[in-house]
């Protein structure tokens, strides 16, 4: 087999480097089961084939591809371009592509593009690739840099070179095109990548979804944090009546996998933020129908989760350890206990912000308060405590610290008592915390996200929070049973 080749040679040329240095330029190569998997998911069927292979490294992924493509009686010729722009493993392409050219008798073609493939193609608008396959590189980029501003139209906020690569590559696909691509998953959820989900998601539609169950398997070499994925898209106007989800425990374990149909509206948002939900088992497709069927958001209600006002770096010089006349308390996630902020904690730290700051003060009413940060070992993603301006008679304002989300009034109403308890009931329950994690593959918890997750009817929601009253403790079971109760009877 030419991979087994390809892999060893790449093994050396890895050898040869520091892990500083590959990091730099983003360069973490496809294990050779993840470039068999990836290759396996072409089903293209055309007698000749055009293939891009964009940040081609050492050409694993091509060779595992060419290999499956040349099996496949249907097909006739293959042309294959490469784009590369790191000289140092050109050379090491090349020779691997050589290799290929003799064995693999289909290849008719192969262009080694040295080039940008971003800038290379800032004007080609031509759908040239029948096929598309690709390990982009990972990498944050400014967002006046010259990738971001060719790729404008799909940039809001940060971008990240993977998945203007994914826009990129997705504008040279022919009509009926496929795309495989081995990405991060955030791409998938928050706002930084919504305007390009907008443009991917019109243009494609996902055929398959690949998900690794353990964080840090993906890239045996490197130990990448980033929670991957793999997908493959057809560009195509029609929408498939599924997608096939499969997911394994690591890279090397692709004989051990399971496999589910999701229907594709489940899957991928029509309108809104365009999010694709990413379910791992039939539970998790449960979990979404049920919220997704609920049709209020906190905004239909008037209310509006936002972060805390106080960043302790940018605010230090209002910061104090003792309470005083001048100051205010400064609510954060060492004041959570049990569902409640207790306030002040024992912890030694500035608990409190001076007054003469008034950006950072928020008037003392009703909040629900949820972390913004978990950790990977903590069991839950959403944390909230309730904050009841009773406990605090003696300020007029508080302050929030900018590690903790709040939920206030949009035009600073008092939120009912009844509520507060209710929203903790939901946003405390299993089912919540899960659809999250569907949500989200990372530990933080964004406002847009909660903003945007659907919630029963108000009266619902204060129906939820009258019952959890009357119980001794309010823990995620208590709130699960309240909760599903409460829905199963609408
Ligand atoms: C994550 S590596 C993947 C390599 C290879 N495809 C694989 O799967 O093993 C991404 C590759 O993209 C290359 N690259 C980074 N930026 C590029 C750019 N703007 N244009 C072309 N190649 C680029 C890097 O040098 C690197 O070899």
């Amino acid at each position: 087999m030419l991979l087994n080749d390809v892999l060893q040679a790449t093994d050396n040329y890895l050898n040869s480097k520091t892990k500083t240095e590959r990091k730099k330029i983003g360069q973490f190569f496809t294990s050779k089961e993840t470039a068999l998997f990836m290759a396996n998911l072409s089903k293209c069927q055309k007698e000749n084939i055009k293939v891009l292979d964009a940040g081609a490294g050492s050409g694993i992924l091509s060779i595992a591809l060419l290999e499956q493509l040349n099996n496949n009686d249907k097909i006739k010729s293959i042309e294959i371009d490469l784009y590369e722009n790191d000289e140092q493993i050109v050379k090491l392409l090349e020779d691997n592509m050589q290799k290929a050219k003799l064995k693999i008798e289909k290849l008719q073609k192969y262009n080694i593009i040295k080039e940008n493939f971003i800038t290379k193609n800032k004007d080609n608008y031509n759908k040239i690739y029948d096929i598309v396959i690709s390990n982009p590189p990972y990498k944050k980029i400014g967002k006046n840099d010259i990738e971001s501003t060719i790729m404008e139209n799909v940039v809001y906020g940060q971008p990240n070179m993977y998945f203007l690569f994914m826009a990129m590559a997705e504008r040279l696909l022919k009509d009926d095109g496929e795309l495989i691509f081995i990405v991060p998953r955030s791409w998938t959820s928050g706002t930084y990548f919504k305007k390009f989900r907008e443009v991917f998601l019109n243009n494609v539609k996902l055929t398959n979804i690949h998900l690794f169950v353990s964080r840090d398997k993906v890239f045996n070499k490197e130990n990448v944090l980033q929670e991957t994925m793999i997908l493959r898209a057809l560009k195509t106007n029609k929408e498939p009546k599924d997608i096939i989800v499969t997911q394994s425990y690591s890279n090397d374990d692709f004989d051990n996998i399971s496999t589910y149909n999701i229907d594709y509206s489940i899957c991928v948002e029509k309108e809104n933020e365009r999010y694709v939900y990413l379910p791992l088992d039939s539970n998790d497709i449960k979990v979404l129908k049920t919220i997704n069927g609920f049709n209020t958001k906190l905004k239909d209600i008037g209310l509006k989760l936002k972060t805390g006002l106080t960043v302790d770096f940018r605010n230090e010089e209002y910061l104090e350890k003792n309470a005083s006349n001048n100051n205010v308390p400064l609510l954060s996630s060492i004041h959570f206990k049990d569902g409640i902020i207790k306030f002040p904690s024992n912890e030694d730290e500035a608990q409190y912000v001076r007054k003469d700051n008034r950006a950072l003060l928020q008037k003392t009413t009703n909040y629900l308060l949820i972390k913004r940060f978990s950790s990977k070992e903590e069991k839950r993603r959403i944390q909230p405590a309730m904050f009841f301006k009773t406990d605090f008679e003696e300020y007029d304002f508080i302050s929030t610290e900018n590690h903790v989300n709040f939920i206030g009034s949009i035009d600073n109403k008092e939120i009912k008592k009844d509520l507060i308890y209710g929203l903790y009931g939901i946003y405390n329950s299993t089912l919540y915390d899960k659809y999250y994690r569907i949500l989200n593959g990372s530990t933080q918890v964004n406002a847009t996200e909660i903003n945007n997750i659907p919630i029963p009817k108000e009266n619902l929601i204060e129906e939820i929070g009258k019952k959890l009253q009357t119980k001794e403790n309010i823990t995620t079971e208590i709130c699960d049973s309240i909760l599903l109760e409460a829905i199963s009877d609408e």
